[in-house]
Parts: C-alpha cells; sequence; structure tokens
C-alpha cells in the first residue's frame, strides 16, 4: 500500500494534473477502506471511543474569535474582551507590532532551529540582558513558553533526591513539572506558610525547592514572597516563584512581586515570567544567578531540543519591554483595577480579594457560572465560565481580567451587565 501511495504521489507531481491526484485519493481511500481493522480486545478500545467524553458542563469548547485590541469578534458579533492576559493592552501597541514587523521582513518567520544549532537570534542576547537588567537579577535566559519554561526548569532542577513544596493552587505547568520532575511532591494548602514550615522541618531530602505562582492565576491573589524566601534561608532550600500575573503589573514600575517584596536577585530565588501576558507577546523567561542560568544552558531540555522563538516575537518582547518601562501603561492598568474594584463595591458585587487585573467573580456550580457566561455574551462581553478541573470543585467562576487597554466607559458598561446578569441567578 505504501509503494502504491508514494507512486501515485509521484505520478500526479510529474503530470501536475488534478485529475490523476483525484484518482490517486479515491485509489488510496479504497486502500484505507479495504484493509481489515483490528478487532478490539474488550479492554482495549480503538480511537474512536479512546477518552470519555466529560458531562456536558465541564465539555470545553474552543471559541473562535478574531481578537484586536480589547474587542473580539465571535460568531458574527463584537464583544467586549474582559477575558484576556494582554493586561496592558501591548500586543497592538504600534511600537511593538511596527518592531515585530520589521523583523519579519528582515529575519522572516520561524526561526528555523533551536537556540543551540542556528537559531540563536541576536534579539534573544539583547531581551535577555533588558529582562535581567529591569528585573534585577544577574542573568536571563529565554524559554519557549510559560509552560516550557516550567517543565523543564524543574526537570532541570529537582530528581529522585528533591523535595518539591508547591502551593496548592499553583499553575498546571507547575503542577506537571514537579510530577515529570521525579521529585518528592509536597503540597500545602493555599499560600499557608504556617503548614510550609512545618513540612520543611519535618523533611528528610537534601535538596529542597519551595514552588509557587506569585499571583494566581484563576484567584487573583498575590503569594507572600517575603515569607516565602525567610522560610528558603531558613531550611536552606530554594524558592521557584512563577510571577507570570505579576510581571508587568505589580511592584515598582511593574517589575513584579519580587521586586515589590525587595528580594529580586536573591541567590536563593530563580523566577519565571511570561512574555505571552502583559509583554503581549510570546515566550518565556527564567532569571537567576549567572550560575544557575548558565547551567539551565547545559540542562534545560525544553529549551535545547525545542524551535528557538521566531524573531519577529522577540522584537515583539523588547519593544513592550520598553513601553513598559515608560511606566504609563502601568498606570493606565492600575487605574482601571481601581475603578472596576470601586463601581462593584458601590453596586454590591461580591468579588474575590485581588490588587491584580484578574478580578474573579466566584458563583460556586459550574452551570451558574456557563449561564453567567452566557447572559454576559448576550450582552456584549466576552467573559469565560471557569470549572473545575481548572479550580476546585464548586467554586466555579467568571475571570474577569482588566486591561490598561480598557476605556471607562467598557468598565461602567461591565459593571452594569454584571449586575444584570446576578439579578438573573436564582436565589
Ligand atoms: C502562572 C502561569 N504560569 C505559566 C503559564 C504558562 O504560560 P504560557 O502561556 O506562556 O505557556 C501560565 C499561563 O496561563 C500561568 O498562568
Amino acid at each position: 500500500m505504501l509503494l502504491s501511495v508514494a507512486s501515485g504521489v509521484r505520478q500526479n507531481t510529474q503530470a501536475g494534473g488534478n485529475s490523476r491526484f483525484l484518482q490517486w485519493l479515491t485509489q488510496a481511500e479504497s486502500v484505507v477502506d479495504r484493509a481489515p481493522m483490528q478487532p478490539s480486545m474488550p479492554d482495549m478500545p480503538d480511537s474512536r471511543n479512546w477518552f470519555t467524553p466529560p458531562p456536558e458542563v465541564r465539555r470545553r469548547r474552543f471559541n473562535s474569535g478574531v481578537r484586536h485590541g480589547m474587542h473580539i469578534a465571535m460568531q458574527g458579533r463584537d464583544l467586549l474582551n474582559f477575558a484576556g492576559n494582554d493586561y496592558l493592552g501591548l500586543s497592538v501597541h504600534p511600537a511593538v507590532t511596527a518592531a515585530a514587523r520589521q523583523a519579519l521582513e528582515k529575519s522572516g518567520t520561524g526561526s528555523g532551529a533551536s537556540r543551540l544549532v542556528s537559531g540563536d537570534d541576536p534579539l534573544m542576547h539583547v531581551l535577555e540582558c533588558g529582562l535581567a537588567e529591569w528585573k534585577g537579577f544577574e542573568a536571563c535566559l529565554l524559554a519557549g513558553s510559560g509552560m516550557l519554561a516550567n517543565l523543564g526548569l524543574l526537570q532541570a532542577l529537582a530528581g529522585r533526591h528533591t523535595a518539591l513544596f508547591c502551593d496548592k493552587l499553583n499553575h498546571a505547568s507547575l503542577v506537571d513539572g514537579a510530577r515529570l520532575s521525579g521529585g518528592r511532591v509536597k503540597r500545602y494548602a493555599h499560600l499557608d506558610t504556617g503548614q510550609l514550615q512545618l513540612m520543611l522541618q519535618d523533611t528528610g531530602e537534601a535538596r529542597r525547592i519551595i514552588v509557587s505562582d506569585g499571583v494566581f492565576s484563576m484567584d487573583g491573589d498575590c503569594a507572600d514572597i517575603s515569607g516565602l524566601i525567610g522560610l528558603a534561608e531558613r531550611h536552606d532550600a530554594l524558592l521557584l516563584l512563577d510571577d507570570a500575573h505579576g510581571f508587568g503589573v505589580l511592584g515598582e514600575c511593574g517589575r513584579g512581586l519580587s521586586s515589590s517584596a525587595g528580594v529580586a536577585g536573591h541567590a536563593r530565588l530563580i523566577e519565571v515570567g511570561t512574555c505571552g501576558k502583559a509583554l503581549g507577546s510570546y515566550g518565556a523567561f527564567i532569571l537567576g544567578t549567572h550560575e544557575v542560568i548558565e547551567g539551565l544552558r547545559q540542562s534545560l531540555r525544553t529549551m535545547t531540543y525545542s524551535t528557538a522563538l521566531p524573531p519577529a516575537v522577540i522584537a515583539a518582547s523588547l519593544a513592550a519591554l520598553n513601553v513598559i518601562r515608560q511606566g504609563d501603561v502601568v498606570h493606565a492598568l492600575h487605574a482601571n483595577i481601581e475603578l472596576f474594584r470601586g463601581l462593584a463595591a458601590q453596586q454590591d458585587l461580591q468579588l474575590m480579594p485581588s490588587i491584580t487585573p484578574i478580578q474573579p467573580l466566584l458563583l460556586g456550580a459550574e452551570s451558574v457560572a456557563l449561564d453567567a457566561s452566557a447572559a454576559l455574551k448576550c450582552a456584549g462581553f466576552f467573559v469565560p465560565a471557569i470549572r473545575p478541573p481548572t479550580v476546585p470543585e464548586g467554586t466555579s467562576r467568571l475571570r474577569i481580567t482588566l486591561s490598561a487597554a480598557h476605556g471607562a466607559g467598557d468598565i461602567e458598561a461591565l459593571v452594569d451587565a454584571l449586575c444584570d446578569m446576578q439579578r438573573g441567578i436564582p436565589e
């Protein structure tokens, strides 16, 4: 069969004829049709029934939508987007798109190889130096995405003789990274540094790493970074902090949580940030001492064995970093957070406590969150429902996210729509 398929392709290429190609396709299909299928063992389904379908309220759907700034065109409608992580609106900032366009013209679309082969564009080094300097760390290493950074970092740092102390609400990339690293995973209750301390006292492993989100992505609350660093010092541990949602948002001029806690560059701190959120671009970075970053250059498998980020994406991140340094967008974001929370308080909307652009409204049951999201869509707002397993059972919510690019009128209209939506929820 392989031979007949290959010769069909060859004939088609030589003749260039569409009818030949169709003929070949029909033949190939009939070969596939005739191929005998192995009967499945009772406990060995074929690919069509491999997965158990989730119940309807848990089914995830792709919401195909064309996004531009804070608007998203979906199913023929223009919706105001309160669901992204483009906290500063930089994905459409003129300086950022111009930089990306220029790099695209110069270097083309893809990077063509991993960094250790021929994908190491000089812009990557400029961005790494810029991020390290801005964040107050000795060195920086770019990674393909936040997910890849965390999977690779935990694999590189931890092994059989490492204990990993993880907050129970850590992002999935940290959860999976910890699990795959082979280290001994110990989970402490969300933000419970008292429990963490007891666990640290009680461990026999030679190497210890505390692993935590900075800003928790589904709750918008923050880890106590000074407390965690204090525990790392006292118990001879490292702190792996994923500040994906704090970078560009919190701390002095958006330098992030480690800066506001005064521990940026601490020798026990390894920090991860992403370029896909406040930077409005794509990719991720790891910050640490010269030694740890050099160690990762040698051992971060998710960087070594993966195609490097495209130069246009790097150029966009670099331009976005320059915009953040100027400060205005970060101030505009905080003005919007203050406006939203102020209006919500006036209307008695029970938001979860958060000083970040992540402003969840807890609704409880999955069906209530889905109905609320649908009602908001009818009113012209895109705010998807977040359900288990992303959040714990019974804590389904609307994850409202704000951006510097929202106008005051957008925020006022959202609060009105949330009030209408809430009035429609049965007691
Ligand atoms: C805390 C946290 N870490 C890592 C990631 C993954 O980042 P990326 O989207 O760049 O893979 C996310 C993404 O939502 C996140 O919220």
